[in-house]
Order: C-alpha cells, then structure tokens, then sequence
C-alpha cells in the first residue's frame, strides 16, 4: 500500500426527495445565491422553481446561471466570474451533473483568484506549465442530477479551453464543495444514454486506481473496497435500465458515483488517471461524451495490457470482476458490457479517422505527458504506447 493523505472536508446529505432541504442548506453560506445549471433546464425546471421559491422563503436571493454545456467551456466559466462580481455573489450552487458542478467550482473560485485569468488555475500542460492552483473560493453547494463524475464531494473541476481545445483540470483542496446533496429522485429522468456513460464513469474511476495505481498484489483490503464498489455498479446498472423509476437502484448508483473519486476508495493506490487523459482528448475534439470515451478506452486499455508482461492486476481484475483468466477475453466481456447500453466503444464511433491518431495522441502528450516525456501510470507510458492504444480502441 502507497502513503496517503486523506483528506475531505464535505458533508453529504442522501435523502431521497432531500431537495425540500435545499434552501436551508444553501442559507447556511450565504444570502445571495448564483445557481448554475444547464443551458436547457426544462427537464427540471418544475424542480428549479421550488427550489427557488425555497430560497426565497429563506431569504436567499437568487441569480441565475443556465449556460452550461457538455464539456463545459474556459469562457462560460469566465462570464459566470463576472456575474458573481457584478451581483456581489456570496454562494454559488451547482443544479446539474459533472459539466455543471465543476462550472460552479471555477467560478466560486474564480471570484477570488489572484493569480490571472482562471485557465491559471488548470494544469494544461504538466511539462510546461506551472498551474496556480486557487487558494480561496465562495462556498459552493452542490445537488446532483446525474451519477458519474463524483464531482460532489471532490477537490476537482475539468474545463475545456475554447481557445486550445485542451481538456484539463484544477486540483485544489480550496475547491471542496461545504456539502454534497445527493437526492437520487432527481435523477429518474436522466435518458439512458446518459444514465449508463455515468454509470461507466463511476467504474473507470475504480479502474482507473485497480489498474494504474499501486501494481502489487497485496491490496488486500483496497481490492476488496474496490471490486465491491466496481460489481456494484455492473449489477445495479442493468436494474436501473429495466427500472429507470426505481429510486433505491438509482441511489446505490448515486453514492456508489460520488464515493469512487471522493478519496477514500483509492487511498493507498496513488491516482494516476491515463485512460481519462485519453479521453479527455476525445471529449476535446470531437465533444464525446465523458464515459463514452472511458468505453472506448478501458477495453483496449485491457487488449494493450493482455500483451506486455506486467499484468497482474489486469489478471486479477480479469478473474474478480469478468470472471474468466484470459484478459483478453475480459476485455471482450466489458465490451459486451458497455454496449448492451448502447454506449460507444469505438472512437470512429466519435468521428475519429485512421489519420487523427498521431494527433490525438500528441494532445495528450502535450496536456497530460510529465517532463519525463511519458503518461503518469503504473507503468509509465510512451507516445507510441498511446498511438497503440488508441489504435486498439478504433
Ligand atoms: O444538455 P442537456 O440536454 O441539458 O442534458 C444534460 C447534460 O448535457 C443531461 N442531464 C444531466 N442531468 C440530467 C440530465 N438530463 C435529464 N435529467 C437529468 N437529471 O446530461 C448531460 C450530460 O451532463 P454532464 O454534466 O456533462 O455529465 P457528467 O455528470 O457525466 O459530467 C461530465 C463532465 O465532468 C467531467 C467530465 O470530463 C465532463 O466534462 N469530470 C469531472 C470530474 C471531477 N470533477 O472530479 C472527474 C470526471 O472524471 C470527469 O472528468
Ligand atoms: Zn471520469
């Protein structure tokens, strides 16, 4: 097991129907609330006004922010900043999935950043670039519509420059959301699309740690916590499919999200990330979905593995969680898997060409690849790795 520090300061409130507490919870930080949510809400805004209403009832006035998109953008974020300044924002809530929270995370800290333009905050290039991560934020709350990313409960937010077309993040622990309401009714309507790229998010998140983390074989108790958490979500999200009404499926995928990147699961495992920093390059240009891309990737991640001699964990995961020896046909399983879901597994399904692999992996070389020129994971990867693994995943 690696050294930890573990360290996470936000309170979660898991009620089902828990928005009727919203505006006592949001009262706690401030009185004057800019709400950030979708460019389209209609799919809640029944839900939104009470919520205002709520607020109003608690004193709380409210600005809104509905511009959020998928893969959300450097320079919404930054009108977001001027709006706080211009409304004297005390406290900033999130209504909507990862795009949105992590929006609302970069604008309560970009209201007192001191260090320049917010995109200083991101870690664009980790060879080149110094990211000056925020040292102070607005109080941020945070009700999640959509199980995926764990944004909720973690010290994270990931933008797309619109000027670079670069996917990166900030990593700070000033950016904690005070608390995390997650009310599993509010995601019932999520279309299943979503609902199954969310679920797979929340599975590459462990996988991420199971794979690319500490390579030994001795995680007694992280395997377990993991494998546990991973077998979770790959039994609950078939139920949730044939069920979409059913609260208590919709719940275990709820927390089962905001526990796989809030800290504690991979805490001894280290955290490198690869197979997302390849899909953040596909998310970058051709605006793929986030677990879509993590579909495409985690399988051919595997194939690429099945052939090198230090894949041990890829064996154990093999056996634990597909149930079979060979990680190729493992791999096959998981894709299987995802596809049931109608999820993407192939990039060419994003709108890849043959020609764009160079490219793309040079994106993530030029985003992701440390000064040692190669991709943090255990082991360490080389551009020509990544060319190979996005070959296998086209
Ligand atoms: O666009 P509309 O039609 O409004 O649809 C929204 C949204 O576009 C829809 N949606 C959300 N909640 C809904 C709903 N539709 C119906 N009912 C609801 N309750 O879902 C679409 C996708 O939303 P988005 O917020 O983009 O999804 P997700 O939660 O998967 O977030 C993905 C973003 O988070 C980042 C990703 O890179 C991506 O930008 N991540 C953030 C992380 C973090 N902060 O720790 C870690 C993750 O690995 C990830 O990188
Ligand atoms: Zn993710």
């Amino acid at each position: 097991m690696d050294n930890f520090r573990y360290y996470n300061p936000v309170e979660v409130v898991f009620k089902e129907n828990g928005m009727a507490e919203a505006g006592e919870i949001v009262k706690r930080y401030g009185t004057n609330a800019l709400i950030v949510s979708y460019d389209d809400v209609s799919m809640f805004r029944d839900k939104i006004d009470a919520f205002e209403k709520d607020l109003e009832k608690h004193g709380v006035a409210v600005t809104e922010f509905f511009r959020i998109v998928a893969n959300p953008l450097m320079s919404t974020a930054r009108e977001g900043v001027r709006l706080c300044i211009e409304k004297n924002i005390d406290v900033v809530v999130g209504f909507g999935g990862g795009s949105v929270l992590d929006s609302a995370k970069t604008i309560a800290a970009g209201v007192l950043y001191d260090e320049g333009d917010i995109e200083n905050m991101f870690v664009f290039s980790h060879s080149c670039v110094i990211a000056k991560p925020p040292v102070r934020s607005l109080p941020t709350v945070m009700i999640s519509t959509l199980s995926a990313t764990g944004s909720e409960m973690n010290q994270c937010a990931v933008i797309t420059n619109d000027k670079t077309r670069q996917k990166s993040y900030v990593w700070s622990d000033y950016i904690y959301p005070k608390v995390a309401l997650l009310d599993p009714a509010l995601t019932v309507g999520l279309p299943p699309y979503q609902t199954a790229c969310g679920g797979i998010d929340t599975m590459a998140h462990i996988i991420e740690a199971y794979l690319n983390g500490d390579t030994s074989l001795n995680l007694t108790l992280q395997d377990y916590v993991e494998e546990g958490a991973i077998r979770a979500v790959k039994d609950t999200l078939p139920v949730v499919f044939r069920h979409p009404d059913d609260v208590q499926a919709r719940g275990v995928m709820m927390w089962a999200a905001t526990m796989a990147l809030a800290g504690f699961i991979n805490a001894g495992t280290m955290i490198f990330t690869p197979m997302h920093q390849m899909g953040h390059v596909l998310s970058a240009q051709y605006n793929a979905t986030h677990g879509a891309t993590l579909a495409a990737m985690m399988p051919a991640w595997m194939r690429f593995f099945a052939k090198r001699d230090d894949n041990a964990r890829y064996k154990l995961f093999s056996k634990r969680i597909w149930d079979c020896d060979s990680i190729e046909l493992a791999a096959d399983r998981f894709e299987e898997f995802i596809r049931s879901f109608g999820v993407q597994t192939h990039i060419s399904e994003f709108g890849a060409k043959k020609e764009d692999i160079p490219m793309l992996a040079q994106e993530v070389r030029s985003v992701s690849f440390g000064p040692d020129d190669m991709l943090g994971s255990n082991p360490k990867l080389t551009l020509k790795d990544i060319e190979t693994i996005y070959e296998l995943a086209f």
